[in-house]
């Protein structure tokens, strides 16, 4: 099974070194713009971006989110495919020192009750941005106010929930007494989209947002529901017990009622999905047949008329686990939709979406590994039944989905060094994903140490604990973090054989694995994208989210580029990609002080590269992106489009 030589594409740009200020570098030819930084108006009903701009909810709602993310491009002119189209955003979560700096902070930051409005706010500048934006003539891309298609979703938007879990008592809330729907969409982080023309946009961090003091379950302890006082104290906007405003006590799931639809304690259990829109008409769902827990994105595996649709999805927490979803239709190639298409797209997402089966990754040191199915019927490691051991009835699917990690546990997955980004390679299909770092991973031998307090998660397994090495995580209190490849006899298959592409160091590290240099050393890999390029070759685009000083100290978080190679390995040798493999690992371009570098996409003629810089410390101060801040700016996450000066195509 020898895949095509794919490294006869060359990167045509010269290496950047580091760079630690309050601007955007690029490789030498290029130009990067500022666009649709926070609180851009999408319409008249928000005025224009100010310095002193004080946000009230109206303002927020019809402005463009905090914090961008993940982000997909949805064509509206089959023509002009490549300059044209709606960008789906994400907007992960707030920065409350720029949101609220003209008034000097946000109000009852971590005690007392928060006043309504700031909540209000603050709910509003997360969710997703849909913005309709064009090249212009002059090169430059703009923003079209008012249109049509510029919308935002929420922590408070209603959201229709399908699949398994739908309808269930698991997700009955005084909200919704059926369990069919529940509001918001929360942290949303990295994202994917489908071949039928839909947005994914992925909940990961939501477990903070909501406090539940007693009547706590396994799944909120697993997951990280708070205690006390949530991450921004939404909940405590509600008033006090005796006029409770069910607007902000949905974020306190604590019992209060007799039963689960007089209160909220089931709320969180509508959280932690992979959430489709279709940006051209607004509809969206939550798909909860993809699993629940911190997802980090969602990506789509190679597209084969006849057989299965594959989604990839992680979950970024130490020592937790990467998913595979296939579908039980098989595809055909008719969903496939062009823009302007009037399908009713979300029709064909439940088709795709909603039945199938979710499967949990466990790798072998031996370079093979195998799919686990999460089915309530599915055999554990010890030879249970799967749903007897989680405790729950015979063919309670929905139970099972509602304990994806405990459920993976079980089954004996593979603890990850935090799965971040997937990337797939659409002609050989294989599979690249992000393990960012993990400082719970100790040394092969070393007992883990469970740290969580709820004995039955310890009995369960080692999420959120501590766990030894492993082949595709080899390295203790891993600061580098690494890129993994997996390749898979077919699209629906359960075994697959796997490599290590590149794990990050500093070049000076005794751990530098793959003999990274000055211009291409890294760490914590996140944002991954696999971008396709004729005759089958792609270059791979890695971003960083970096907190290991060894690197920070040289340089910023980065954008950088790959052509990668076929790394044959030896049956049961497991090959890291080594330095001689790696002399086209350049880095392409440098965010500003404090930022990440998170998003990525190219567009269809591949000559703008789109990322995204969340949590700037100082920046942007212009349109140009690589203009350095002088003095102090209140800092707005933004997209940057990156283009040749030659009109070119990007990196090569
Ligand atoms: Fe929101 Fe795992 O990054
Ligand atoms: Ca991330
Ligand atoms: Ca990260
Ligand atoms: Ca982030």
């Amino acid at each position: 099974d020898d895949a095509p030589v794919k490294n006869a594409l060359t990167l045509a740009f010269e290496a950047i070194a580091g760079s630690k200020t309050d601007a955007f570098a690029v490789a030498a030819g290029y130009t990067a713009q500022v666009l649709i930084p926070w609180g851009t108006p999408l319409n008249n009903a928000a005025p224009a971006w100010r310095e002193d701009l004080g946000f009230t909810p109206e303002i927020q709602l019809n402005s463009v989110g905090m914090h961008h993310d993940g982000m997909a491009p949805f064509p509206l002119d089959e023509a002009n495919a490549a300059n044209h189209f709606i960008l789906a955003l994400n907007n992960e979560y707030i920065d409350q020192g720029a949101l609220w700096a003209p008034q000097g902070g946000p109000t009852n930051k971590n005690e007392g009750a928060r006043p309504a409005d700031e909540v209000r706010t603050e709910i509003n500048a997360h969710g997703v941005t849909l913005v309709e934006v064009r090249k212009a003539a002059n090169g430059q891309w703009e923003h079209v106010l008012n249109s049509q298609y510029n919308r935002r979703y929420t922590s408070a938007t209603e959201f229709a929930l399908s699949g398994p879990v739908a309808g269930t008592d698991y997700v009955k809330t005084k909200f919704s007494p059926t369990g069919l729907v529940t509001r918001g969409t929360n942290n949303n982080c990295a994202n994917g989209y489908t071949p039928w023309g839909t947005y994914l946009t992925c909940e990961e961090n939501w477990p903070g947002y909501f406090v539940k003091d007693s009547g706590r379950e396994i799944d909120d302890d697993r997951l990280g529901i708070e205690t006390g006082r949530g991450r921004y104290g939404w909940e405590t906007a509600a008033g006090d017990a005796s006029e409770q405003n069910d607007e902000f006590a949905r974020f306190n799931a604590t019992p209060t009622g007799a039963n689960a639809t007089e209160d909220y304690r089931n709320e969180p259990r509508t959280f932690g999905y992979i959430v489709e829109i279709d940006p051209y008409t607004g509809d969206r769902v939550k798909r909860t047949h993809l699993g629940r827990f911190r997802h980090e994105g969602c990506w789509p595996g190679k597209l084969v008329a006849g057989e299965p649709v594959v989604f990839y999805t992680g979950h970024d927490s130490r020592n937790e686990y990467i998913y595979k979803f296939v579908s039980d239709a098989v595809w055909d190639p008719a969903d496939q939709l062009a823009a302007g298409s009037a399908a009713d797209r979300l029709a064909i997402g439940a088709k795709y979406m909603d039945k199938g089966t979710l499967y949990v990754a466990q790798f072998n040191a031996d370079g093979s590994g195998q799919w686990l199915p999460l089915t309530p019927e599915s055999t554990t490691q010890d030879g249970r039944r799967l749903s007897t051991a989680l405790g729950l009835a015979n063919n309670d699917l929905a139970g099972v989905i509602i304990h994806t990690c405990d459920a993976a546990d079980l089954m004996g997955a593979t603890p990850m060094d935090r799965p971040e980004w997937g990337a797939v390679d659409p002609v050989s299909g294989e599979v690249y994903m992000t393990l960012t770092n993990n400082y719970k991973r100790t040394e092969a031998g070393t007992a883990p140490t469970f740290t969580n307090d709820g004995s039955a998660v310890e009995d369960l397994g080692v999420g959120y604990n501590y766990a030894p090495v492993n082949g595709p995580n080899p390295r203790a209190d891993n600061e580098g973090g690494q890129v993994i490849r997996w390749r898979e006899p077919s699209v629906g298959a359960t075994t697959f054989e796997w490599d290590i592409f590149v794990c990050g160091a500093a070049a000076s590290d005794a751990n530098n694995l793959s003999g990274l240099t000055e211009l291409n050393q890294f760490a914590s890999p996140d944002g991954l994208f696999f971008d396709a390029r004729e005759d089958g070759q792609g270059i791979l685009w890695i971003e960083t989210d970096n907190g290991y000083d060894a690197v920070t100290d040289y340089t910023n978080d980065q954008v950088l580029a790959v052509v990668p190679a076929n790394v044959k390995k030896a049956d049961g040798d497991i090959t890291v990609v080594g330095a001689a493999d790696q002399a086209q690992l350049k880095r392409f371009a440098v965010g500003p002080n404090g930022c990440e570098v998170t998003g990525i996409f190219t567009n269809a003629d591949k000559t703008a590269l789109f990322v995204n810089i969340q949590h700037p410390g100082n920046w942007p101060s212009t349109t140009d992106a690589t203009v350095v801040t002088s003095g102090t700016v209140r800092p707005r996450a933004s997209t940057v489009v990156i283009q040749k000066v030659d009109g070119g195509k990007i990196g090569v």
